[in-house]
């Protein structure tokens, strides 16, 4: 954490009276500073707010909408949508873990990249999807490993892991 963001979220506390029932108020703006909350930022509320660290880590972790782990540079999500299912998005994420190395929702992924499901995206007629940074891609050819290959590099995935590139899939 910067020194600027320390002082920010000292600011922010400020803002807040130092209040204990502040707390959740406090966190969604230190995300959205910090782009997540860092164990350095959850001490810092903590004693800003003269709450106890276990109080403020419960908290945090029992939302969803809180992030614990940095966010990667790059991110995927693959739909798991009943039409997206039902055209083989739960192969098409099996494969994505397998070509990227990391595992299906797990916020840390591989530093890089991180792998997440989505229930649906607005676009069920073009099944299976797939967003890659923010790009939507579709009708992902997922009986076709050679084609749906082609297609994760288009859409800017990188090579392949090597633990991926020898396994068929
Ligand atoms: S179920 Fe995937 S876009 Fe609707």
């Amino acid at each position: 954490m910067t020194p600027s963001i320390q002082e920010r979220i000292a600011r922010l506390i400020r803002q807040q009276g130092g209040r204990g029932d502040a707390l959740i108020e406090v966190l969604h703006q230190v995300q959205e500073l910090e782009g997540y909350l860092s164990p350095t930022s959850l001490r810092q509320v903590a004693k800003g707010l003269g709450l106890p660290l276990s109080r403020v880590q419960g908290v945090a972790s029992f939302y969803h909408l809180f992030r614990l782990e940095a966010p990667t540079p790059h991110r995927c999500a693959v739909c798991l949508g009943t039409a997206c299912f039902v055209k083989g998005g739960a192969d098409l994420a099996k494969a994505l873990e397998r070509y990227l190395g990391v595992r299906l929702d797990d916020a840390a992924g591989n530093g890089t990249w991180a792998l997440q499901h989505v229930s649906c995206l607005g676009a069920c007629g073009q099944a299976p999807v797939l967003v890659v940074d923010g790009a939507m891609q579709t009708h992902l050819p997922v009986d076709h490993p050679d084609a749906l290959q082609q297609r994760f590099a288009i859409a800017g995935l990188p090579e392949p892991v090597a633990s991926a590139a020898q396994e068929p899939w």
